[in-house]
């Protein structure tokens, strides 16, 4: 079986760029890449063209995303694995592989409808090193990772499990749900060393709930919690520690609203059975929006 293998980068839809560009510079830490406008703001994080499009649409919701395949051949094989699935899906012209700098792309819907890409060879500017929007110790968790992780709202939990199934993915509930019961839990799916790419499970609404990235060094961690403090941006979660991927990590709420988890010390390398968790292992205490704290269980 062919298997997407990463998270390459995903397309935002936002309606306030400039609070973005704020955002994606002084907490992410992110460079906007040149030529960027009004309309669309291009984000890099390494030596990629880009992992990320701010796109001006009027809305605030992820928009698309990119997953990789390893090349010409897999991206051959990819096509008869989703025929195979009966997944539709079309082959995207020169003009839209051009449009995300890569080589050839695949465009589809998932059940829930969002606009899933799969992609090979994307456009990696090595005479480029990432100039990062402020002082970083040192960089994000990328390279054979990926970008980071997304977590969507899906009516159809089984629906979307079969879906990311079919493109190679593996994983599976690890929480219980509100009630306290497994079936339909939050799943979790990957397809590298990072615990989860994507997740679904915890909300049926249409959108993006986070966006998932991983520091390298626990100083930018720490670096950029003080750096969100002092600027006043919207804790979701405070500090704490995932029982599933290990993650220490805090949330805050983007410009969108929706939120950003920032992490570091993950696990590195898939689990090689599944298992689950009653709770995580400290922290994460929830900020309410009157700035009241209380553990949600
Ligand atoms: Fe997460």
């Amino acid at each position: 079986m062919v298997q997407v293998t990463e998270l390459g980068y995903l397309g935002l839809s936002v309606s306030d760029m400039p609070a973005w560009k704020a955002f994606a510079t002084d907490i992410l830490a992110m460079e906007i890449a040149e030529g960027a406008t009004d309309q669309l703001c291009q984000l890099r994080a390494d030596y990629w063209h880009r992992r990320i499009d701010l796109v001006a649409t009027g809305e605030d919701n992820i928009a698309y995303f990119g997953l990789r395949v390893a090349g010409r051949e897999e991206f051959s094989q990819m096509q008869d694995q989703l025929t195979a699935a009966g997944i539709d899906f079309r082959v995207g012209t020169v003009e839209e592989a051009q449009e995300r700098k890569v080589t050839a792309i695949l465009k589809m819907k998932d059940p829930d409808g969002y606009n899933v890409e799969i992609f090979h060879g994307p456009c990696v500017e090595r005479h480029k090193p990432f100039h990062p929007g402020r002082r970083m110790h040192h960089n994000y968790v990328l390279g054979t990772a990926g970008l980071g992780h997304i977590v969507l709202g899906q009516k159809d939990v089984e629906a979307a499990y079969r879906f990311y199934t079919a493109l190679g993915m593996r994983g599976d509930v690890e929480y219980p749900n509100e009630q306290g019961g497994i079936e339909n839990g939050p799943t979790f799916m990957g397809c590298n060393d990072r615990d989860h790419t994507i997740a679904f499970g915890m909300g049926d609404e249409h959108r993006i709930y986070h966006l998932g990235l991983q520091f390298e060094s626990f100083d930018d961690f720490g670096l950029t919690y003080d750096t969100a403090m002092e600027k006043g941006v919207g804790f979701f979660f405070h500090p704490g520690r995932h029982s599933n991927d290990n993650m220490v990590s805090f949330y805050v709420h983007t410009p969108s609203d929706w939120l950003i988890e920032m992490g570091w010390g993950g696990n590195v390398g898939p689990k090689p059975q599944s298992e689950y968790y009653p709770d995580d292992i400290f922290g994460h205490h929830h900020q309410h929006k009157d700035g009241s704290l209380s553990k949600l269980s």
